[in-house]
């Protein structure tokens, strides 16, 4: 199978095309069904229940192809107050075992609504093959803030200075609510899909659930983000998109040096001491667990 390219074609009738259990994760951001009135590929099918058939269908095939211990990353948005993708949930968790519900907190809030609060996250459905998952959640952690280290290493409690100093570096275990920040329209990062993912939420997708070398499949690759995501995360992959306006978008960002990836900053272990008015953010109390 030759890999680290896109298909372009039919996300069904490329799937069928390739082997049993080959995948470690599966990211698929696929039509949402008339969310976007004027792309045609949002807008493909006369009725939701025709939608829905055809999601199942390419589900199916994903998790055919996804290794025992894969995940299966599935977008949704219900900003419209469109609710298909409730819907499509319900159906895909009786038919394929249920892993998480990762809401996408985009940072900021979209399609201003008159009459309620304003949208602020998309929903990521997260399945799964086998009973155990493969699932690297250190590498995913969120470091600390600025504020926290100084309260942390700033309390004479701790002792051990370096074992507080080793904790802090680490990070924090991130929660199933991800906030990364949509991308804007000036954004550097934007090349030309209307609905075009930030690479910095699929790195988080694709860290937790592989490691260097598996391989990843996005069925609707769109601008490439989860290619690029891939590349720069030393991952294989292989994308599905019909539109070779897009396809072009992604052969154009993947020619391009793949983008480093943002460092996590070092602790220095500098044991200073709080000041009776310094207060210890109440969200990271004394607790060394996460
Ligand atoms: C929501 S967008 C994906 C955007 C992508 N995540 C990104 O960051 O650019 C869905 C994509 O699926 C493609 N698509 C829709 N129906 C398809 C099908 N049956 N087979 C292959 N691709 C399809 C569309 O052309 C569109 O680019």
């Amino acid at each position: 199978m030759k890999l680290n390219r896109i298909i372009q074609g039919d996300t069904l009738a490329e799937l069928i095309k390739l082997p049993d259990a080959v995948a470690q994760a599966i990211i698929a951001d696929p039509p949402y069904f008339n969310v976007l009135e004027n792309e045609a590929w949002d807008t493909q099918w006369k009725t939701a229940a025709d939608y829905l058939a055809w999601c199942d269908a390419w589900v199916a095939e994903s998790m055919r192809v996804l290794r025992a211990d894969g995940l299966c990353f599935i977008f949704g948005q219900l900003g419209k107050r469109e609710h298909t993708f409730i819907h499509l949930m319900s159906r895909l968790t009786l038919q394929h075992q249920f892993h998480d519900l990762i809401i996408w907190d985009r940072a900021v809030g979209y399609n201003e609504r008159r009459d309620s609060f304003t949208p602020q996250y998309e929903m990521v459905l997260v399945l799964r093959k086998g009973e155990h998952a493969k699932f690297n959640k250190d590498a995913v952690r969120i470091p600390y803030d600025s504020r926290t280290i100084h309260a942390y290493m700033s309390d004479s409690r701790y002792k051990d200075m370096e074992a507080r100093r080793m904790h802090l570096e680490k990070g924090k275990f991130a929660t199933n609510i991800l906030r990364v920040s949509s991308l804007k329209g000036t954004s550097k990062e934007k090349c030309g899909h209307p609905s075009q993912k930030p690479i910095d939420l699929i790195d988080k997708f694709i860290l937790c659930s592989t490691d260097e070398g598996d391989l990843v499949i996005d069925p609707f690759l769109g601008s490439g983000t989860t290619a690029a995501s891939a590349k720069r995360l030393n991952r294989r992959w292989l994308g599905i998109e019909r539109d070779s306006n897009y396809i072009q978008i992604a052969e154009k960002r993947l020619s391009n040096p793949p983008t480093a990836t943002p460092k996590k900053k070092r602790v220095k272990p500098t044991a200073v001491r709080a000041k009776s008015s310094d207060s210890e953010p109440d969200l990271f109390k004394l607790s060394t667990k996460n």
